[in-house]
């Protein structure tokens, strides 16, 4: 029946009605029977009463030598009339005709020898023997004798009761009376109609019954069913009312018991998983999972600002068309055949065409989606990172090469004197004057890392002490610092500021950023060409120019220009006694006063230098920051 899908009342009604219905036939049956019996023994009494009735008369009647002798023929020829102690065969067959028709019964008379005497229906000549007839043979033999059975003359089936017919003490004939059943048969008839009937209206009641217990218990299915309906959607606001028959309200109890367990773990479930979301969401990381064909299934909203894609856009897509680099498509397909986790590095182009470094760590995940495993992936920027690391081992390189340099020459030198130069005055003037002057240049650049680091050191703390001053002043200072060498060199330096230009600085530093750009002006611009220095606020800043007719410096030097030890031209620089650490002071004094440098140039066409000096500096550079970045 687990495949029977008829509403319940089909299921009961078919084994109700059944029930209903052998109970009706039994009882009809019963009642049939018992009914037919009873009938049938009535009319045998009444048709032996009648005959009892008629007996005497028919006895005297009865002729006597009644019997013939002829056994054998089948119709035989009655003897004729005798006369006597009896009547006459005429008025024994005319009573006969009388009687029968008066009591509506048929009444036969037979010989012993069964030769029908008389018959109030049939001509006893048309008649067989009689003397077979199982009520007969009893009557002939003293008793009195019935059968039911089917009549051929009346064609019905035919109640027959005989008695004897006696005469001083002997059997001289049978007297028999016969009703045809049609009478029991028809008032049977009635009654099983009714029984029809009654069927009929029993199988209407039983519909009635079947509904009632259907719906007394189909209806808390259908609410059981419809609470379960809701609980699947996801809707534990409503219980199942417990009620109906003694299991099926331990049902709805136990379904409200499962719906308020699922309630709690689904908002358990939620809890966590709105948590997960918040720490993915927020996570500086980008988090990558992918599903086992490589599909994207989720990437965070740092993910997709790294990777450069929309998040929503590529979820569901093959990394390989979603996420173009070949880096980390290969890490994911690494995660995901390795059992264990995966660590990698992979390269990316941001927005703007820069080359960013990303480390990834991935690890698969047994249950990602439905029966399917994936993986997860960590991405992170490390190209900061790894600038600050190049930047460090360059500046420990440069470092060491720019000792070396005088270093190496001031030993050579010093051996050589050693050797026996020291004999030949001229030579050891000579050879002195290079060791003097290359531990001058050794100093300076001690002095300048120094100055560096100073600045870093103070450029984090509450910043250097700056003062509201005049700024032509400081100008003239460093101009004059370079005005030897600017003369040397043949180089007119103009100063163009206003007379009254005042900003918060400090001197000492700021004359030291501007003697390092001028001398650069001096430095790298031909013989005879002419140095500007100009000066000049605006609301917000006051702004010191330094401008040259020099070679320029081309656009691709422009972004390392301020580096520590960055030099365009390092052969050049170097002969000119440059370290290329100048810059990177003029840029840490900028920020030291809260502004910066910039350097606009074309190749051939000169340099201008300027230096942003804010009228209210707000200095906010952290430590870290310079001291790794030049
Ligand atoms: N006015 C300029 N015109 C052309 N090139 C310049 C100019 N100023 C600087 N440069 C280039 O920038 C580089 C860096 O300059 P920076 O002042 O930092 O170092 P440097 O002059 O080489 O050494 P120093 O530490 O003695 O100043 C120089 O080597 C030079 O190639
Ligand atoms: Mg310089």
């Amino acid at each position: 029946m687990t495949n029977d899908r008829r509403p319940l009342i089909w299921h009961l009604y078919p084994a109700l009605l059944l029930v209903a219905l052998l109970a009706l036939l039994a009882v009809s049956w019963l009642a049939v029977t018992s009914v037919r019996g009873f009938y049938v023994q009535q009319v045998e009494e009444d048709l032996a009463a009648r005959a009892y009735l008629l007996q005497a008369k028919i006895v005297e009647l009865l002729p006597v030598a009644a019997q013939s002798r002829d056994q054998a023929g089948a119709a035989v020829v009655p003897p004729p009339p005798a006369v006597g102690a009896g009547g006459t065969l005429a008025a024994l067959r005319a009573y006969c005709r009388e009687a029968g028709r008066g009591a509506g019964t048929r009444i036969t008379v037979v010989a012993p020898d069964g030769l029908v005497l008389a018959d109030s229906e049939q001509s006893p000549e048309e008649m067989e023997n009689h003397g077979g007839r199982p009520e007969i043979i009893a009557a002939l033999a003293g008793n009195q004798g019935s059968d039911m059975r089917f009549s051929a003359s009346v064609l019905y089936d035919t109640m027959y009761v005989a008695i004897p017919l006696q005469r001083d003490g002997a059997v001289v004939g049978v007297l028999r009376t016969a009703i045809p059943l049609t009478a029991v048969d028809e008032a049977l008839a009635e009654i099983q109609r009714r029984l029809a009937a009654s069927g009929l209206l029993i199988a209407l009641l039983v519909v009635v019954a079947a509904w009632f217990v259907a719906r007394r218990l189909s209806r808390p299915l259908e609410e059981m069913r419809a609470g379960a309906e809701r609980f699947a959607a996801g809707d534990f606001a409503g219980r199942i009312a417990e009620q109906g028959a003694a299991e099926l309200a331990a049902l709805a109890r136990a379904m409200n018991r499962m719906a308020g367990q699922l309630d709690r773990r689904l908002k358990t479930i939620d809890n966590q998983r709105n948590q997960l979301q918040a720490v993915f969401c927020s996570m500086a990381d980008g988090v990558l999972t992918v599903d086992e064909q490589e599909r994207v299934v989720e990437l965070n909203q740092a993910g997709a600002e790294l990777l450069a894609v929309d998040a929503e856009k590529i979820r569901g897509q093959n990394i390989r068309v979603a996420l173009r680099n070949s880096g980390l498509q290969q890490l994911v397909s690494q995660v995901l055949r390795a059992g264990e986790p995966v660590e990698g590095e992979f390269t990316l182009l941001d927005q703007r065409g820069r080359e960013l470094f990303c480390r990834a760590r991935g690890a698969r995940l047994a249950e990602l989606t439905d029966g399917g495993s994936g993986a997860v992936l960590v991405i992170s920027d490390v190209t900061r990172l790894r600038r600050l690391e190049n930047l460090r081992r360059d500046f420990v390189a440069n470092v060491s090469h720019e000792l070396k340099t005088p270093i190496t020459s001031i030993e050579g030198f010093a051996e050589t004197l050693l050797d026996g130069a020291l004999e030949e005055p001229d030579e050891a003037r000579r050879f002195t004057a290079i060791i003097l002057q290359q531990s001058r240049r050794l100093h300076a650049i001690v002095e300048d890392l120094l100055a560096l680091s100073r600045l870093e050191q103070e450029g984090g703390r509450p910043a250097v002490p700056l003062q509201e001053l005049p700024l032509l002043e400081t100008i003239r200072a460093a101009v004059q610092i370079c005005a030897h060498r600017a003369r040397e060199r043949g180089m007119p330096v103009a100063i163009e500021s206003p007379e009254n230009l005042r900003a918060p600085i400090n001197p000492a530093l700021l004359e030291q950023a501007v003697v390092n750009l001028v001398d650069n002006a001096v430095k790298y611009a031909p013989e005879g060409s002419p140095i500007t220095i100009g000066a000049e606020e605006d609301a917000a800043e006051v702004r010191i120019m330094v401008r040259d007719q020099g070679p320029g410096i081309p656009a691709a030097a422009l972004p390392r220009l301020f580096e520590r030890f960055y030099r365009v031209d390092k052969g050049r620089s170097a002969r000119m006694g440059g370290t290329g650490l100048g810059l990177a002071i003029v840029k840490h004094i900028a920020q030291a006063h809260g502004g910066r440098v910039d350097v606009t140039s074309q190749p051939g066409q000169g340099s201008v230098f300027t230096l942003h000096l804010p009228k209210k500096p707000a200095v906010s550079r952290s430590p870290n920051e310079t001291l790794t970045e030049g």
